[in-house]
């Protein structure tokens, strides 16, 4: 057994000593340490030997294993060094490389109209409040001085919601007016974006779903200087400061006097416009929002008296200021989430 057993520890030596990767070294370890292996085989013949012997042979076996665990420790660690210089040596990173570019998302371009034109205006003073996209008739028409069974209704093309003609989605966003004024009390200067319903066909100009900026100011003494003065500016700074603005009359149940506001066109121009324009269709004009002085019908439905506060209010529609800004003229591009479309316009 002696014999046997230095054998054993010859042979380990040996094949630890050759071995040249530590997978090859595992399963030279179970060979000779596993349970089934070697040694162990040799030390199951221990109980044949007589009780003098056993203890030095027991301790032999001892050695041999320590022997065998130490070569294993050895072999392993110098491997183990072996394989860092050569990953080290072999796995270099170029650090010259040109980097991964990581593809930056942005709003979409509707939002970034939307956020530039609430920017102005905050800037000017004016808070920023919301309303909901489901309405009752009251808000959306009737205190808005819509008579009942006026011809105005038929204009908004209107969506409704639920059974009977109370409920439905606001057509525009100056229910918001009534919603604001009932809850505060003058002075006001709110501006109000959102998203409106109609039912419309989906076209290049059209969308049964589309987006508003309302705003609306109420204090004592607001006059329509007011009201020109703040549009003015707005389009200036939204436009560029030399944009033409022109004021022109027209009616909306909600306020009185009212007036439809343009800007001149700056693809050709307002004083010479080119017959062939692609942008104002030779027409030198824009025509950009709606506005007016708040009749007074509206501010007594919020409980206003119209004798001492007055006041102004607008409404554009953000969609087709999208289209005018970056000069495309199909409104569906900007419902059709398609990135490459999208991509083209950064912040
Ligand atoms: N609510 C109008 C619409 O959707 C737009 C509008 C016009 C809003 C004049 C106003 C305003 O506040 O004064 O057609």
């Amino acid at each position: 057994m002696r014999a046997e057993l230095a054998q054993l520890r010859e042979a380990a030596l040996a094949e630890i000593a050759a071995c040249r990767t530590e997978a090859e070294l595992e399963a030279i370890r179970v060979r000779y340490l596993g349970r089934k292996g070697s040694l162990n085989a040799i030390l199951r013949g221990l109980g044949a030997l007589s009780a003098a012997e056993r203890p030095a042979i027991g301790a032999l076996a001892n050695e041999v294993k320590d022997a065998i665990v130490a070569a294993l420790a050895a072999r392993s660690e110098q491997l183990g060094a072996e394989r860092l210089r050569r990953s080290l040596s072999e796995d270099r990173i170029d650090v010259t490389l040109p980097g991964r570019a990581r593809p930056r998302g942005h709003l979409h371009p509707l939002r970034q109209t939307e956020e530039d034109v609430v920017d102005i205006f905050v800037s000017m003073g004016f808070h920023v409040a919301e309303g909901p996209e489901i309405e009752d008739d009251e808000h959306n028409f009737g205190a808005l001085n819509f008579p009942p069974d006026h011809p105005a209704r038929d204009t908004q093309d209107t969506l409704f919601v639920a059974l009977g003609d109370d409920v439905l989605l606001r057509t525009h966003t100056s229910p918001v007016q009534i919603r604001v004024m009932r809850a505060a009390k003058p002075p006001l200067r709110v501006i109000v974006p959102g998203t409106v319903y109609r039912r419309d066909e989906l076209d290049p100009t059209h969308s049964p779903m589309f987006h508003q900026v309302e705003g609306f100011m109420v204090d004592e003494r607001v006059t329509f200087a007011d009201l020109k003065g703040v549009l003015v500016q707005f389009l200036r700074r939204l436009f560029g400061p030399h944009t033409r603005v022109r004021f022109r009359p027209s009616f909306f149940p909600f306020t009185e006097p009212s007036a439809e506001v343009d800007i001149g066109c700056a693809a050709c121009s307002p004083t010479d416009p080119d017959p062939a324009c692609r942008v104002c269709h030779g027409n030198g004009w824009l025509e950009i929002l709606g506005s007016g002085l708040i009749h007074p019908n509206v501010l007594r439905a919020v409980g206003y008296d119209p004798e001492k506060v007055q006041g102004f209010a607008f409404g554009m529609g953000t969609d087709r200021l999208t289209l005018l800004r970056h000069g495309f003229d199909d409104l569906r591009l900007l419902f059709e989430t398609d990135v490459r479309f999208l991509g083209q316009f950064p912040v």
